[in-house]
């Protein structure tokens, strides 16, 4: 990042709790890569005794500049929505990283000792927690106006015992202006296969994000943390794009249980509208623990 690039000053302003210093990334003490996303690289890094997550945008990359300014610009936008910026099921921003001439260049998090949900499968006492724990985060972030729009694997941090779960990474994150929906600028907005229909209509419709978009993401990986399996990935996007649309995917005939599998069918309900809400779903037995 640039000095004068069009929303550093803004955004940097949106994350000031004074008296705040926004430390340099040379104040920290790298220790080891513990991610490798799309716009950025996280590291965990010590500073004095303590130990954060730093995300570090990879101005550098092959990804279009301007991509990376919007995902790290959304980011802390979504973050300053968040009073006093904690949740505990969410991983907590603590501040800026400046990189060589003063500029922000990078983020710095608690650092969580979980691992994200990638290649892992749980078991039901565990995945009842993931979803109650990951739809209080969204009753959060929905007080706040804010939709995540990228749940996936990636983005859930589980530890092994199963008692930490964090919500993290809001580079695709929207903050709603008015009412429930939020118009978004390209079509397919999130991780394909765990995006859900209304992002990729067919014929002439308008894209759009809503709250309940998150929460058939949510569903999804669930899905595929009881089983292995991501529902809507096919082989090429068009037919994962026609899967979404279908609601074309099979429980494997061993898989948990018959109301496990209710309860994430009403999460990818075609209709936004008709999908589960956050409410109902929090106070069904699916979140009862
Ligand atoms: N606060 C944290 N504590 C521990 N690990 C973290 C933390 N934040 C991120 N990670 C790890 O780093 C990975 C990448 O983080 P993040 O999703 O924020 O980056 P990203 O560049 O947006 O990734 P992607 O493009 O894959 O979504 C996560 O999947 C997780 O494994
Ligand atoms: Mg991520």
């Amino acid at each position: 990042m640039r000095p004068g690039d069009p929303f550093s000053l803004e955004t940097y302003h949106l994350f000031k709790h004074p008296p705040f210093e926004h430390p340099s990334f040379c104040n920290f003490n790298i220790i080891e890569v513990i991610g490798r996303g799309t716009y950025a690289s996280v590291y965990r890094a010590m500073r004095g005794h303590l130990m954060y997550a730093l995300k570090q945008f990879e101005f550098d990359s092959n990804v279009g500049r301007l991509s990376i300014l919007a995902s790290f610009d959304r980011e802390i936008r979504a973050h300053a929505q968040f009073p006093n910026n904690v949740h505990r099921n969410i991983t907590r921003l603590i501040s800026l990283v400046l990189g060589e001439c003063g500029v922000p260049t990078g983020l710095a998090f608690e650092y969580v000792a979980a691992r994200s949900m990638v290649g892992r499968r749980f078991d039901l006492v565990i995945l009842e927690r993931i979803a109650h724990q990951v739809a209080e985060a969204l009753v959060f972030t929905r007080r706040h106006h804010v939709i995540h729009g990228d749940i996936k694997p990636n983005n859930i941090l589980v530890s092994d015992d199963g008692t930490v779960i964090k919500l993290c990474d809001f580079g695709l994150a929207t903050v709603v202006e008015s009412g429930q929906r939020a118009r978004i600028q390209t079509y397919g907005h999130g991780t394909l296969p765990y995006t859900p229909p209304e992002t990729v209509p067919t014929g002439h419709a308008v894209p759009f994000l809503t709250y309940a978009s998150d929460i058939w993401s949510l569903g999804c990986v669930l899905f595929e943390a009881a089983t292995c399996i991501a529902p809507f990935l096919r082989n090429d996007d068009h037919r994962t794009i026609q899967a979404i649309h279908e609601g074309a995917y099979t429980w494997p005939e061993n898989c948990t249980n018959a109301h496990f599998r209710a309860i994430v069918d009403s999460m990818m309900r075609h209709d936004p509208l008709v999908r589960i809400s956050l409410d109902l779903l929090l106070s069904s037995s699916l979140c009862s623990k």
